[in-house]
């Protein structure tokens, strides 16, 4: 079943299943409030999120759009969220951007910058801002119609502050496929048009436009390429320079609902050439594909339908991502009830050669280390075989912390960190030489039986740099655990419930003796 699938058949009993948020008790929202509310990630004030919508930059800062249902803790009739940041980190709240109406519920989109006005919708010298969305007609969707999803815009004149619909919606009408959403819009800045990505059943298709009202289909892409144990969703497609050369690529990514390499919903990306039209593979990446396998924005189970931000600077020249930091298979059950499920960390991502084949890395933005509040310097440990030291001391609160490592030599070694608390609760993670697999335990980590997908099993991931040297980047919230391992080329990120907070890591050489050099364990400071 599709994720989207899944959301909307329980939207369709939640008046059964679930209490609405009213209801809840004070006493309960403050003990969730205090317990998983993260210190730094992105969550609605209240009510359910899903997909990150919409991202543009304007004028220093950063907006962030949603799928979001106000009045209930799960899936519902969609509205898109808003919130602005000027650093990616600290967001405040903006008023609902787009309800639905009567052409259906708002789905996943995007928006950008229209600095031309090639759209027309500005009459007085403003600048649109122009969202691209999908609308979900509820009642063909009951009545089993194969067209119930349709593309729409609306624009902004006043910066994002206040949206208008368009009034000849839906600009593209349903062509009779079933799963038809989520149009991702990217300026094309060599052949002067607007590109637009959008996730058709199970491959992309491809429109340019040149005013971003009338649309063309210029490609199908993907039908046999890649994973397709789901539907495909929430795409993206733009252009790259891969690091230390000249050379432009374009990368699309596409969120699948799943198959993921731990089960569950992901984001697979390839890379190729864009002429305009159509989209080709890279033949190194093709042959890699063939020969190695899927590749993926982030191996853990919790992170889906990330896109990246349009219009960033070009002196900025970042490419930033952020993911739904939860899997659609249990989002509608994670014990909170006030609110539902985060936003990952953003993140820059960046296209490096490696051995010939182009692949992206991932890394947090550089911005989450202003917030780095006193570094503990463990300068270099040393933990014999078989031992475990613990790390950090009493002082730490690791519900915002950053541990930093580098291994000079990774090759014959196994370590394991473990975050616990005095209940024995117990989150694990490290690398395993045998398999040359990281991995994430969260099978004691506390609250876990709301849903059997939930820590059925340890996740893992490859360990994809070729290096012997080794180097991870771990960011810790009160409910997540993202990972960046080798400079980001393999991320992972885990949602977890303890039900005290963890107070103490320690680290478990299991093979060989474990060097971490420049360990450092950082207090991250949020108000
Ligand atoms: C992905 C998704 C999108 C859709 C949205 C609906 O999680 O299913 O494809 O637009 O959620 O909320």
């Amino acid at each position: 079943m599709t994720a989207s699938a899944i959301l909307f058949q329980t939207f369709s009993c939640k008046n059964q299943k679930e209490k609405p948020v009213q209801e809840e008790t004070k006493e309960i929202a403050s003990v969730e409030e205090q317990l998983y509310r993260p210190n730094f990630h992105f969550t609605p004030k209240i009510g359910w999120m899903n997909d990150p919508n919409g991202m543009f930059y304007l004028n220093g800062k950063y907006h962030l759009f949603y799928q979001h249902y106000p009045d209930d803790n799960i899936w519902g009739p969609m509205h898109w969220g808003h919130a602005i940041s000027t650093d990616l980190i600290k967001w405040e709240h903006l008023p609902i951007a787009l309800y639905p109406d009567e052409l259906g519920y708002i789905f996943s989109g995007s928006a950008v910058v229209d600095y031309e006005n090639t759209s027309g919708l500005a009459k007085n010298g403003e600048i649109p801002i122009v969202a691209m969305y999908t609308y979900h007609d509820p009642k063909k969707g009951d009545e089993g119609k194969i067209d119930a999803q349709t593309q729409a815009i609306a624009y902004s004149l006043d910066e994002g502050k206040s949206w208008t619909k368009y009034d000849g919606n839906p600009v593209i009408e349903n062509p009779g496929i079933r799963d038809y959403r989520d149009p991702k819009v990217t300026w094309d800045e060599e052949r002067q048009q607007w590109a637009m990505i959008l996730a058709a059943d199970s491959e992309m298709m491809i429109y340019t436009s040149k005013n971003l009202i009338d649309w063309t289909l210029t490609d199908r892409f993907g039908k046999d390429v890649g994973s397709h144990d789901g539907v495909w969703e929430c795409p993206d497609l733009f252009p790259m320079t891969i690091e230390g050369t000249d050379e432009v690529k374009w990368v699309m990514l596409g969120s699948i609902s799943g198959g993921a390499p731990n089960g569950g919903n992901g984001t697979q990306y390839f890379i190729g050439d864009f002429d305009g039209e159509k989209f080709t593979l890279d033949d190194s990446f093709k042959t890699a594909l063939a020969e190695k396998h899927d590749f993926w924005i982030d191996f853990g189970k919790d992170n889906y339908a990330g896109v990246t931000w349009s219009n960033v600077p070009e002196e900025d020249g970042r490419k930033i991502f952020i993911g739904w930091m939860v899997d659609g298979h249990y989002a509608n059950q994670v014990p909170t009830t006030t609110w539902r499920s985060s936003q990952s960390i953003p993140r820059t991502l960046r296209l490096i050669s490696e051995n010939g084949v182009p692949m992206l890395r991932s890394e947090p933005v550089d911005e989450v280390r202003n917030f780095i509040d006193k570094g503990l310097e463990e300068g270099t440990v040393s933990i014999k075989e078989g031992e475990e030291k613990i790390l950090g001391g009493e002082d730490i609160d690791y519900s915002k912390a950053r541990i930093a490592y580098t291994l000079p030599s990774i090759d014959e070694i196994s370590y394991t960190f473990k975050l616990s608390n005095e209940k024995g609760e117990e989150l694990l993670f490290g690398y395993n030489s045998d398999d040359k697999q990281f991995f994430v335990d969260r099978r004691k980590s506390g609250i876990v039986d709301f849903h059997d997908e939930f820590a059925e099993k340890i996740s893992v991931a490859p360990r994809l740099s070729e290096k012997s040297v080794h180097d991870a980047e771990i960011l810790l919230d009160k409910t997540s655990i993202e990972l960046f391992f080798d400079g980001g080329s393999t991320p992972i990120t885990e949602i977890f419930f303890p039900t005290t907070p963890y107070d103490q890591l320690s680290v478990i050489s299991e093979n060989g003796e474990l060097i971490l050099e420049d360990l450092k364990i950082d207090q991250l400071k949020f108000d």
